[in-house]
């Protein structure tokens, strides 16, 4: 059984998120980022997360459910109910925790201009809602653009999930667009300009979130792939032995 990804649910308030206690990573990032594409190119899917030219094209919370080993056959009396990718409940949500399933919850990105203010309002609402109250929330995917330093909504960002003390990690993104010799000058001023403790890659592991790395990475050519798929399963599994 190989890597499995579905859609779930886009959930425009928190009645609608799901109820099946799998840990869930959020990612958040300035508009047309690459948030989706990120995602898309994790679990080899070109079209799970609808991606696009267009800023502000994710405009709810998208909950894909990833499930790393394969997804298990269940049993008549383990069956979900209603779809296949549907809310999991009982049983089910139990056999989904043990199988290691997780959710990435793609947000709508922040910083866009043409987003009227009360859109502006209700969106950071809901994202600081969900990233203050969310128990299944284990971690915080924070992406860059390795091609530009961090905006101030970007600093922002990362010094509110310090602040409180979020599981987090940068991403820098789009990393195919900047040449190889340039990439580490960018990551440095990356790394400054948001104060990240340590500007380097995350190791080998163990995985220690006081490390604050920045980690390279393109969804164009993969770069950065594994060492993602690393530290996610890394926090998904510290948060199923709490
Ligand atoms: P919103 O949902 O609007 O907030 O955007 P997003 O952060 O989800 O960005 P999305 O993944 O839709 O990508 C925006 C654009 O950037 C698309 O045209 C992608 O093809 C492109 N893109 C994303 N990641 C990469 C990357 O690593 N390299 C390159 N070259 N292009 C990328
Ligand atoms: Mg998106």
């Amino acid at each position: 059984m190989g890597l499995h990804a579905e859609f779930v649910i886009s959930a425009m308030s928190p009645h609608q998120f799901p109820e099946d206690g799998l840990p869930e990573i959020a990612l958040v990032g300035r508009s047309n980022v690459g948030k989706s594409s990120l995602i898309n190119c994790l679990v080899r899917m070109n079209k799970l997360a609808k991606t696009s030219n267009t800023p502000g094209r994710t405009q709810s919370l998208n909950f894909y459910r990833i499930w790393p080993e394969g997804k298990p056959r269940f049993g008549d009396s383990r069956r979900p109910q209603g779809s296949d990718a549907a809310l999991l409940r009982g049983s089910a949500a139990e056999a989904a925790r043990a199988a290691g399933a997780f959710y990435f919850v793609d947000m709508p990105g922040y910083g866009y201009a043409k987003v009227s203010e009360s859109q502006r309002r209700a969106w950071r609402k809901l994202i600081e809602q969900y990233l203050l109250e969310r128990r299944e929330l284990c971690a915080v995917i924070q992406i860059v653009d390795l091609r530009h330093p961090p905006t101030q909504d970007d600093i922002t960002m990362w010094e509110w999930l310090r602040y409180y003390g979020k599981v987090r990690l940068c991403v820098a993104t789009k990393a195919d667009k900047v040449s190889r010799g340039q990439r580490p000058v960018h990551a440095r001023e990356i790394a400054a300009g948001l104060g990240l403790r340590d500007g380097g890659e995350p190791g080998p592991g163990p995985f220690t979130p006081e490390q604050e790395p920045l980690l390279l990475f393109s969804a164009e050519d993969g770069l950065g792939r594994d060492k993602l798929w690393y530290w996610v399963l890394g926090v998904t599994r510290q948060a199923r032995g709490r």
